[in-house]
């Protein structure tokens, strides 16, 4: 089974993944009306599992409604030592380094992961672990926040793979890790 681990996010044009204090309600900014989900729906069908920081899990859970997620999220913390028991059998908590937090999912037979959550997808990208990026532009500049990318130690390079236009004012691009 190929591993890829695939990062699915939107940025602001000026490259932040929340405001400055965390806000996420520029994401609506635009208004779709028939609730077009941008390839949300076709990202849980191909893959196995989603990865996501304690931040980005906190976040969904304080949204309510119905649990987005079809497929197994495995949750990284530190701090976190009880899953809500509605979602005991939806979630497992994992901690550590990246590689030993992959090796661990891999074991459980999850090799397609989405990855999710600013300091998380950064720690994928320093170790060269994200295969694919998938990556919503919004038309608008935040000025600051958490930026989508961080340090590397190295150049990383990408093919790009395809352009999608939503709502005549969100770009999608996909682009795949050369390697
Ligand atoms: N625009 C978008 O599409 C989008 C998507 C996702 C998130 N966001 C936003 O982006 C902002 C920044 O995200 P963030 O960096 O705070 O979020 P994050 O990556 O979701 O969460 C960071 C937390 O994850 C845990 N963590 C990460 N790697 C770990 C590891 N290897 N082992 C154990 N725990 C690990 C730590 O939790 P502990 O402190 O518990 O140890 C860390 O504090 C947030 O405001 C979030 O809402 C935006």
């Amino acid at each position: 089974m190929k591993k890829r681990n695939i990062v699915f996010i939107a940025r602001s044009l000026d490259g932040y993944i929340s405001g400055k204090n965390g806000e996420l309600d520029w994401l609506e900014s635009i208004p779709n009306p028939d609730n077009i989900d941008m390839g949300f729906g076709r990202l849980m069908e191909e893959i196995d599992a989603v990865v996501m920081g304690r931040t980005t899990f906190e976040t969904v859970v304080g949204f309510g409604g119905q649990w987005p997620y079809s497929k197994h999220v495995f949750v990284l913390s530190h701090s976190l030592n009880e899953i809500p028991s509605n979602l005991k059998s939806k979630v497992s908590l994992l901690a550590g380094s990246v590689e030993t937090i992959l090796e661990s999912i891999h074991e459980k037979g999850y090799y397609v992961l989405y990855i999710d959550g600013g300091s998380t997808i950064q720690s994928f990208l320093k170790e060269d672990l994200i295969d694919e990026l998938r990556i919503t532009t919004i038309p608008i500049l935040l000025g600051g926040g958490f930026p989508l990318f961080g340090k590397l130690q190295k150049p990383q390079t990408f093919e790009h793979i395809s352009s999608n236009l939503y709502l005549n004012q969100i770009v999608q691009n996909c682009y795949i890790r050369k390697r």
